[in-house]
């Protein structure tokens, strides 16, 4: 595949540019790495740049026998409607990258006029905001999904990818982490999610309203108990075995796929309960399982205070998969030795709390957080022969 990725205005300046907002890393360095990110991958990358609107638009005319378009217009983001009607024009699959969080600076960076143009919008994440985009344009082109609503909003959707065969497939459905925050969103699991389509899964790769857009506590948990039991519902047209549902998570969202799992034990009323699906194995990818301990250690920033968003006394035991044990569902967490972002910790406590070798298991690797979300890493291939 060949994709174009294209920078507007001022990016140019990026390295000595307002460094606090965009990073140190020259515009030089970024292409080199985003041709580098586009090879992992198996795509050619052609970069532009260029502080000219006009130029813009005929670089993106000229890009018509191309597969994909990576754009960060800069500030013509937030105004021209003629770079969307070029994007429009010549019908690239496109995804829009911001390096900083547009959605939490001055107002009028919220405005995005691609919104609905581009497939998706990655801002907030510095100059990975890229690789994300090219790693998601590739995976998305290479084994296509069809996004279904579960519910009433954007954010409560899902992606399912349904392997070849009649079926009934099983299914693994994926619960992305980043803190449980709005910028942090489904395509980090695109890597798996293909992996595990091509290994024969029907994969539901599920959205959640996020910490600053309508999620938290409780309606993050609502919607992904929503987004699970919506798989009764698509069983018949895509011929999914409702009797082999792999709930796997990573990180903040390995919480939520332990939360899932233990769905039974909430007494009817409480956020989540009365589930219609039951899983029938749960996968902790350096999962957050014990919300009490993560907030005392000021996991991600404050996270887990943001998410709970002032909720307190009985709200911390029925969001929290340790205060939930046992539970009847067998559960696997992986977790890796120099994992900063969760602590092993989190993995070693739940486990030990389970006291049950035979429903819960630690899987140890030698690795970081990141890890067991990359099909090529040995992480995964634990979790694989797991499965
Ligand atoms: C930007 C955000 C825009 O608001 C700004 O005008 C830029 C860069 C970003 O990458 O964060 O120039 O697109």
């Amino acid at each position: 595949m060949r994709f174009l990725v294209v920078n507007g205005p001022n990016l140019n300046l990026l390295g000595t540019r307002e460094p606090d907002v965009y990073g140190s890393t020259t515009l030089e360095q970024l292409e080199a790495m985003c041709v580098d990110w586009g090879r992992q991958v198996d795509t050619d990358i052609e970069c532009f740049q260029s502080n000219h609107e006009g130029a813009i638009i005929d670089r993106i005319q000229a890009a018509t026998g191309l597969d994909g378009l990576i754009i960060n217009a800069a500030a013509y983001s937030h105004t021209s409607y003629a770079i969307a009607d070029a994007i429009q024009a010549v019908r690239l699959p496109t995804v829009e990258v911001h390096i900083s969080n547009v959605m939490e600076r001055e107002t009028f960076r919220r405005h995005l006029v691609l919104d609905g143009i581009a497939l998706r919008t990655i801002y907030g994440r510095g100059i990975e905001g890229y690789r994300w985009a090219i790693n998601h344009l590739a995976h998305r082109l290479g084994f296509p999904f069809t996004t279904l609503r579960y519910g009433h909003d954007d954010d409560r959707v899902g992606e399912l990818r349904v392997p070849g065969g009649t079926g009934p497939h099983p299914v693994a459905v994926l619960l992305h982490g980043g803190f449980w925050r709005r910028h942090w969103t489904r395509e980090l699991m695109d890597p798996i999610a293909v992996d595990l389509a091509k290994r024969g899964y029907a994969v539901w790769n599920i959205e959640y309203r996020r910490v600053g857009e309508g999620g938290g506590f409780p309606e993050t948990l609502f919607d992904v108990g929503a987004a699970i039991d919506h798989l009764a519902n698509l069983a018949p047209q895509y011929h999914l075995d409702l009797d082999d549902i792999t709930v796997m998570g990573h990180s903040a969202g390995g919480h939520l796929a332990l939360w899932a799992a233990s769905r039974g034990r909430l007494a009817s009323g409480e956020p989540g309960a009365d589930p219609l699906i039951t899983p029938t194995k749960v996968i902790g990818l350096a999962p957050v399982t014990d919300l009490d301990a993560a907030h005392r250690e000021e996991l991600g920033d404050g996270a887990v205070a943001a998410f709970m968003g002032g909720a307190a006394g009985e709200a911390w035991r029925v969001a929290s998969p340790i205060e939930l044990l046992p539970i009847g569902t067998p559960s696997i967490l992986v977790h890796g030795t120099a994992d900063d972002a969760v602590p092993i910790e989190q993995s070693e406590r739940y486990v030990a709390a389970a006291a049950n070798g035979a429903l819960a298991q630690l899987v140890v690797f030698d690795g970081d957080h990141f890890d067991p979300i990359d099909p090529s890493s040995a992480a995964w291939a634990e979790v694989v022969q797991r499965l």
